[in-house]
């Protein structure tokens, strides 16, 4: 499928996506966010695909949703727009492959969100991530709100999200927004080696993980440990569970073929 403001470029079974509109600074308007929606659906199927790699063109990762689309709408406009945003972080959070956000340069509103629904970030050390939603009579909107004081706890996202201000990679690091952080010229070897990494494991363990730790990390501990012990246990009936053990046990690499 052809898209008009995303590259994606697949290698070594890692998925590149890119979103690309750098004279806007690669804001999220309507069309961008129908073709994420889009290619995080195709992903989903496609075997060839094994990790996710997200980043923007130019100076700026993604510097928020679009202003001039937000400004046109009304109440029942802008939670439609709010609700169709969460659904589409949310099918990337979902994605039962990592996805890793290699932020380089700005992370702004649904920028930062964007980040936030990846399952971790590699941040360029000129990069700059915020909610400044404040400044512009609003609140995230795309899962802000939920995904940053569960990342960072509740205080520290409060301080972000009330002061709307930016903060340099070193500080979101500092802070746990993000993992890890590169120089500009090393960002996307980075994010890349972490996607080898993840990826050389079993994929059917790394899907449940990642259903386990996201559907876990909301239920009182106990139905969250029964969750974890039905997600354990179903992959006894995994061949990526046998392969696993068998080639540990005769001393040789595993060979996963994600069924
Ligand atoms: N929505 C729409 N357009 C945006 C945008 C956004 N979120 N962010 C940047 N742009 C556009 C600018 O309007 C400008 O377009 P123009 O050249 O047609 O005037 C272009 O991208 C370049 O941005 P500019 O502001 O000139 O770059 P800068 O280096 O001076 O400042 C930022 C960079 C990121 C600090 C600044 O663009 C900014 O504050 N953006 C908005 C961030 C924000 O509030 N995001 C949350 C949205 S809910």
């Amino acid at each position: 499928m052809p898209y008009e403001f995303l590259t994606v470029d697949v290698a070594d079974h890692i998925a590149t996506v890119t979103v690309n509109r750098p004279d806007k600074l690669n804001a999220l308007n309507g069309r961008v966010l129908e073709e994420l929606d889009g290619v995080f659906t195709a992903i989903a199927t496609d075997r060839t695909v094994r990790a996710v790699i997200v980043t923007g063109a130019g100076r700026a990762f993604v510097a928020g949703a679009d202003i001039a689309e937000i400004a046109a709408n009304d109440v029942a406009g802008l939670e439609r727009l709010s609700a169709a945003g969460q659904a589409i972080f949310n099918r990337i959070e979902r994605l039962s492959k990592p996805v890793i956000a290699a932020v380089n340069g700005f992370a702004l509103g649904g920028g930062c969100e964007l980040a936030l629904a990846c399952h971790f970030r590699v941040a360029s050390e000129h990069a700059k991530l915020g909610l400044p939603e404040v400044k512009l009579g609003l609140i995230p909107g795309y899962g802000g709100t939920q995904r940053l004081p569960r990342l960072i706890g509740k205080s520290r996202a409060l301080q972000l999200i009330l002061t709307g201000e930016q903060v340099d990679a070193a500080e979101a690091h500092r802070i746990g927004l993000v993992d890890v952080v590169a120089t500009a010229a090393t960002l996307h070897e980075v994010a890349r080696s972490l996607a080898l990494q993840v990826i050389k494991n079993g994929p059917m363990a790394v899907a449940r993980a990642i259903e386990a730790v996201n559907d876990g990390i909301d239920r009182l501990p106990e139905d969250a440990m029964a969750l974890e012990a039905r997600l354990f246990g179903s992959l006894g009936a995994t061949r990526d569970m046998a392969e696993g053990t068998a080639a540990f046990l005769a001393k040789r690499p595993a060979q996963f073929t994600g069924e």
